[in-house]
């Protein structure tokens, strides 16, 4: 299989049947508009799908049905939606552009349900979001569900949550507060108590051609021995033995069942589940486990080439159904391999808008915890810059565990054997380290000295802030969170903030959660929205004022006409251990202090001296003697700008 695309086929049979179907399914008037999208994407998705699928019996009359499928989802797209759709069309780096700010929660845990979300829309303003990333909220599978990444109809919102018409609502309402809605597509998996899954059980061979199903161990031994484990404590291994049916490929939890998109029907199902969901409002989609979903023997099973076809022909439906919807990659992997999700050769700029710079999230934490800049500074230099329309998602925590694994090649190629430094920053964060400030916990590993997997932890606890709302926050504590939120929005082009951070929620202590996270310890930085923070954040006391007003002071910083949207970060040289210098384009510099100790800086040598004013500083910077010298607070951060 080769990694690109063919060049654009010529109108043959199948592609003008194609557009044909796809014209069909809409009036008239919308046919100008049609046409001038099918010829944008129309060959970008039909070259996709034939480098997929095209050997497969049926494939030209699968493909003409796919087209009518898409041609009804178009004929369904809200006239305020077709209209959003235009406005993007025009501008397609307005998220680039807009500066934008996100935010990121669990339904239940931040408004109850969909009703309650649409009224903490005053929150989100206060903090200056306009991106909403609502976690799983389809009706999942009953019992445990991996927070809902166990996804048991596209179609219905899980009842406790609210309806259709509440999604439809909340996302109307985001969108008047000038807030766009994203929404998780679990695109590996589904439930075993999916439609699809319960009648593959039932003996439908339709269904059972939807999942990898093997009759004996053959195959999945094979497999096994090149396949890596993500849960290996709580869901060992990667194929399920299902009574009646065979061996299951189930990379995470045992009841989510792989995909298997080599065959045709899948990725038209997805496509039709994603248009549907963008039909009702949401406009960004997050590609949970987008690495996962093309498997080969003898590999890793991640990665494939074709999981960037799928995901590019994925795009190409969006861009002609609904263009204004933006696709974000989950890919949990080295940053190298991440950059891979915007596409690249002939898919360059076709595949995601957005992906998650895990990599980077992972450095800074460790860097913290070594009380030093070399992991952050090995990141961003190994980061190449984006297409053009693309951008990262950065980030300090989210719902998942801190994954150590992606620091693997900077660590290596740094000289470090990776369990022992990577093992010593765990340790540290999970205050295991004597005179550690953090208060995390291991994730999946067998404890100090077993194998890496991850960390938990909400941002507050492993920085060292109180658990009390009401205590006084100790400067450096609050200067930490400053320096890893700092990094974030200087890096990002859609920052992402976790539910609670902006509070300075510490790990979830509630007793009714302490069954869910001694099984799955990733539950101790997803506790329920604090009353008592919101209490003191609106009485301007304690620590939710404190982190609140960092949080403000930044994304004020970041709204400064001076910003240079237009560039990505890149690290300015710079010796010393503990000090990570980034530029964006020519204009604007910031610093990153990792250490303990204060540090005097020379602004002069760092280019931004005279000339460059302050957009941003940490704490109280001390009085400087003159504008060329600056002593930094420990983990003191400065952004500054060209007047
Ligand atoms: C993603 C989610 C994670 C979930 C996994 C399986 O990585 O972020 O929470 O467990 O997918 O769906």
């Amino acid at each position: 299989m080769n990694e690109g695309v063919s060049a654009p086929l010529a109108l043959d049979a199948d592609s003008m049947e194609a557009r044909q179907q796809f014209l069909a399914m809409l009036p008239r008037d919308q046919h100008a508009l049609a046409d001038q999208r099918l010829a944008l994407a129309g060959n970008d998705l039909i070259d996709a799908l034939t480098a997929l699928y095209g050997h497969t019996e049926g494939f030209s009359s699968w493909l003409s049905t796919l087209f009518a499928q898409l041609g009804r989802q178009a004929s369904l797209r809200p006239a305020e939606l077709v209209a959003l759709d235009m406005e993007r069309e025009k501008q397609p780096d307005w998220f680039v552009r807009q500066r934008m700010l996100g935010y990121s929660a669990y339904v239940d845990r931040f408004g109850g349900d969909l009703r309650g979300v649409a009224g903490r829309i005053g929150h989100l303003q206060a903090l200056g979001v306009d991106y909403l990333h609502l976690l799983p909220f389809l009706r999942a599978r009953s019992g445990d569900s991996d927070g809902g990444f166990a996804v048991a109809s596209f179609e219905e919102v899980e009842p406790a949550l609210g309806s259709m018409d509440d999604l439809q609502a909340l996302a109307r309402a985001l969108r008047t507060a000038g807030i766009s809605l994203c929404s998780d597509l679990v695109l590996n998996h589904v439930a075993d108590e999916h439609a699809w899954a319960r009648a593959a059980i039932a003996g439908d061979p339709a269904m059972r051609a939807f999942f990898h199903v093997f009759p004996d161990r053959t195959l999945p031994d094979a497999y096994e021995s090149t396949v890596g484990q993500v849960f290996p404590q709580t869901a060992p291994g990667n194929f399920t033995r299902v009574p009646g049916l065979g061996w299951t490929w189930t990379t995470f939890y045992p009841y989510q069942w792989d995909l298997n998109y080599a065959h045709p029907p899948v990725f038209a199902a997805m496509a039709t589940a994603l248009l549907g969901l963008a039909n009702r409002g949401v406009e960004v989609f997050r590609l949970d486990s987008a690495p996962f979903l093309w498997k080969r023997l003898g590999t890793a099973c991640v990665n494939e080439p074709e999981v960037h076809l799928l995901l590019a022909a994925l795009r190409a439906c969006t861009r002609l159904v609904a263009p204004g919807v933006l696709l974000k990659a989950e890919a949990i992997m080295p940053t190298t391999e991440v950059t891979r999700y915007f596409g690249r050769g002939a898919l360059s700029g076709r595949e995601c808008h957005l992906a998650y710079h895990t990599g980077l999230m992972a450095a800074a934490w460790a860097g913290l915890a070594e009380g030093s800049a070399q992991l952050p500074q090995q990141v961003i230099a190994d980061t190449p810059a984006n297409p053009p329309c693309t951008g990262w998602i950065t980030y300090v925590r989210c719902h998942d565990d801190i994954v150590w694994n992606v620091l693997r090649e900077q660590v290596e190629s740094s000289g470090s054997v990776f369990r022992e430094r990577i093992g010593a920053a765990a340790d540290f964060l999970e205050g295991r380290t004597p005179g550690s400030f953090a208060r995390g916990a291991a994730f999946q590993s067998s404890g100090p000295g077993a194998a890496v997997h991850g960390s938990n932890g909400m941002t507050a606890s492993l920085v060292g802030l109180p658990d009390d709302p009401l205590a006084t926050p100790d400067p450096a504590a609050l200067r930490r969170f400053a320096l890893l939120h700092a990094l974030a929005l200087w890096v990002g082009a859609v920052p992402l903030l976790y539910m609670g951070d902006e509070l300075g929620q510490a790990n979830n202590a509630a007793s009714a959660d302490a069954g869910l996270i001694a099984w799955d310890g990733r539950w101790l930085q997803r506790p329920a929205l604090s009353l008592a923070a919101l209490e003191a954040l609106a009485a301007g006391k304690g620590v939710p004022a404190a982190t609140f007003a960092t949080l403000r002071a930044l994304t004020a910083a970041r709204r400064d006409p001076r910003w240079p949207a237009g560039h990505g970060a890149g690290v300015v040289e710079q010796p010393g251990k503990t000090l990570l210098v980034l530029h964006r384009g020519d204009d604007a510099r910031a610093v990153f202090h990792f250490g303990e100790a204060p540090l005097d800086l020379d602004l002069e040598a760092l280019g931004m001296g005279h000339g460059w004013s302050d957009a941003w500083a940490s704490g109280a910077p001390a009085a400087a003697a003159d504008d060329n010298t600056r002593r930094l607070a420990p983990w003191g951060a400065l952004w500054r700008m060209r007047d």
